[in-house]
């Protein structure tokens, strides 16, 4: 059971499961120790998700919060990210934001269930207004670099909501295209909305980094190999994946 997790193709969420972002791990929890957003960048499957969730509960689990994941891949609209975001947040902060709202379905607990904005509702109000009631929460936006409508009323949405509510912590995901490179011009370090985020790139591992996690990763799962092998496994690793 252990060495199946070893290999676990779903992100990581324990900082432990975490192999050789030591670094990284320690530099995201103190962006949120200083109270800054976090926008982690990198290529696919460099670790960026993983590295997002593992650190969220390091730190949440240290000092009391929340945490809620969002998987905005599929929004490219600011509305469909708000809806999405919204579909996440506990029944008790739904219900101090139904005026904006026409369609509430909600799953167990209150999460995982679908949310739909009323046509003429303000998106950026909607979210602004849910974020601002928010109590001790680390916020995991990710794969934002898809929204391509109406970015930069929720990016002011986020940050207004984040600058007011002491509570809120927000980290990002995704590659530095689209969404994530307007965040950085539409929050300059001069602007009244405050500091832009903390930057953390995720690389992909450096080739003695794969080599040892593939040996102890064999190790645990008490597969035999030879060194041929494991230079095979490298360089299919290393040649053009499709995308
Ligand atoms: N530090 C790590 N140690 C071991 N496996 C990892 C690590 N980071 C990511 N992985 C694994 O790599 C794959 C891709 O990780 P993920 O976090 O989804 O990347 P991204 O979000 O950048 O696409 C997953 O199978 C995940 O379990
Ligand atoms: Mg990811």
């Amino acid at each position: 059971m252990r060495a199946v997790k070893f290999f676990d193709q779903r992100p990581r969420k324990d900082p432990k499961a975490l192999f050789g972002r030591e670094r990284e791990v320690s530099r995201v929890v103190r962006a949120f120790e200083a109270n800054s957003w976090v926008a982690i960048l990198g290529p696919r499957m460099a670790g960026k998700t993983s590295l997002a969730i593992a650190s969220s509960y390091m730190f949440s689990e240290k000092n009391g919060y929340n945490v809620v994941f969002v998987d905005l891949r599929n929004s490219t609209t600011s509305r469909q990210a708000t809806e999405r975001i919204l579909s996440r947040l506990p029944e008790s902060i739904i219900n101090k934001v139904t005026k904006y709202l026409s369609g509430v379905t909600l799953g167990t607990g209150g999460l995982s269930g679908s949310i739909r904005l009323r046509r003429n509702a303000s998106a950026s109000r909607a979210l602004e207004d849910a974020l601002f009631e928010l109590d001790r929460t680390i916020l995991i936006l990710d794969e934002i670099q898809n929204i391509v409508q109406g970015v930069v009323p929720f990016m002011r949405a986020l940050a207004t909501a984040f600058n007011e509510n002491d509570s809120l912590l927000v980290v990002f995901t995704g590659s530095y295209a689209g969404v994530l490179r307007k965040l950085f011009e539409t929050f300059p370090s001069d602007e009244p909305y405050g500091r832009p985020p903390v930057q953390i790139t995720v690389s992909p591992w450096p080739e003695f980094t794969a080599l040892d996690f593939l040996r102890t990763g064999l190790k645990e799962c008490g597969v035999k190999y030879n060194d041929n092998e494991l230079g095979m496994a490298l360089e299919t690793w290393n040649s053009p994946r499709l995308a």
